[in-house]
């Protein structure tokens, strides 16, 4: 049965975990997607979750009445697109996987044009319908659609920074999965801290700028040379195996799903009062600021209100120092690119 599955175990123990019980209700945007699906079962296996409201422009009915047979406490109701207002009052957290998913040969900026619109648009209703919700992003590209939401916000006069958030969580679970599978230890005991930088493009090739701090990750210590230079290169282009693998259907929809669901989780249990509850996340961060860079991905503390504390990267090595000041040109641009589309329009 599935609510005994790992995922939901991994959920139900985390959740055991908080002392406070509250009222939570989640809204997913985009519900009815490759990730959207997954994400909203596992949330409905979520103890903390106490309302799932699924939302999105086509199927989301049929997906939320399926889910809602699921024998956990959560209610559960799906809207379709003349209903957002709906889905959206009373949210405490909306969880946004809606947009295209790239396609093999394609970054994440090459998905920009179409899924800019789509988190303007669901920015412009949440403003509205539930401006103090914690919002969670995960339609790409992170490094923009997130500038957007927030611009959006601004304009509407809603704009709290330590509310919104970009889910990078899935290069986390990543990193935990193939350095276990090295090491022999068991993944949930294999936290490596990541940072997300976004894509770049170099040479022609499209790379992706995750930068795992190895160098801060006890399990890590031994893995070197050649087998260190595959297990970062496995951990930035874990997303193109998937995106190959799946032919052009689509790109990491159940294991995101997955990260989406523990990212959610976390959140509500800061939020629930639980302390020392740390994810990586891409939020309005002034650890580059300086640099110009006004979002950046680094360990947050999530707590009541959303970001507690935001942690510094730490020390780094020569090389991670070296990929980091690669890429935060690159980032700048994909933020100012979504800083710009959201003031035109
Ligand atoms: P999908 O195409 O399977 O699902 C997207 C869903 O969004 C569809 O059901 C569609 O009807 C819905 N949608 C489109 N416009 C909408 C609107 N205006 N309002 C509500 N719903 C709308 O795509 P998939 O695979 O679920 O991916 C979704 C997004 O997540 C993509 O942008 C993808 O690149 C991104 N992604 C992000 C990751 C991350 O680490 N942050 C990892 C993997 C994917």
């Amino acid at each position: 049965m599935f609510a005994r599955s790992t995922a939901a175990r991994t959920l139900a123990q985390r959740a055991f975990s908080s002392s406070a019980r509250a009222e939570r209700k989640v809204a997913v945007l985009g519900a009815g997607g490759g990730i959207g699906q997954p994400m909203s079962l596992l949330l409905k296996t979520d103890p903390l979750v106490t309302s799932l409201s699924l939302y999105d422009i086509r199927g989301a009915p049929g997906v939320a009445a399926d889910i809602s047979h699921v024998n956990t406490k959560a209610s559960c109701k799906g809207y379709e697109q003349a209903d957002i207002g709906s889905a959206l009052k009373g949210a405490e957290v909306v969880v946004i996987p809606a947009g295209v998913p790239r396609k093999p040969g394609m970054t994440r900026d090459d998905l920009f044009n179409t899924n800019a619109s789509i988190v303007r648009d669901l920015a412009k209703a949440c403003a509205e319908h539930c401006p103090k919700a914690m919002i969670c992003i995960i339609s790409n590209p992170v490094n923009s659609t997130v500038p957007i939401f927030a611009e959006v916000f601004k304009k509407a006069g809603v704009f709290d920074p330590k509310r919104l958030f970009g889910v990078t969580t899935l290069d986390v679970v990543r990193s935990s999965t193939f350095l276990s599978q090295i090491q022999g230890t068991d993944p949930k005991d294999t936290r490596v801290t990541v940072m997300y930088v976004g894509d770049i493009l170099r040479g022609g090739h499209s790379g992706v700028t995750i930068v795992p701090l190895l160098s801060q990750t006890e399990v890590a210590k031994g893995v070197t040379g050649q087998a260190y230079k595959d297990l970062v290169k496995r951990i930035q282009f874990g997303g193109d195996e998937v995106v190959q693998a799946k032919a052009g259907t689509g790109s990491a929809t159940l294991s995101m799903g997955y990260a989406g669901a523990i990212f959610v989780n976390s959140l509500i249990r800061g939020m629930n009062g639980e302390k020392n509850v740390v994810e990586p996340t891409f939020v309005k961060s002034p650890l580059f600021e300086s640099e110009g860079v006004e979002y950046f991905s680094s360990n947050v503390e999530l707590g009541a209100n959303g970001v507690e504390k935001i942690h510094p990267v730490g020390q780094l090595s020569a090389e991670e120092q070296e990929l980091l000041n690669a890429c935060l040109p690159d980032l700048k641009k994909n933020i100012a690119k979504g800083v710009e589309f959201a003031k035109a329009s």
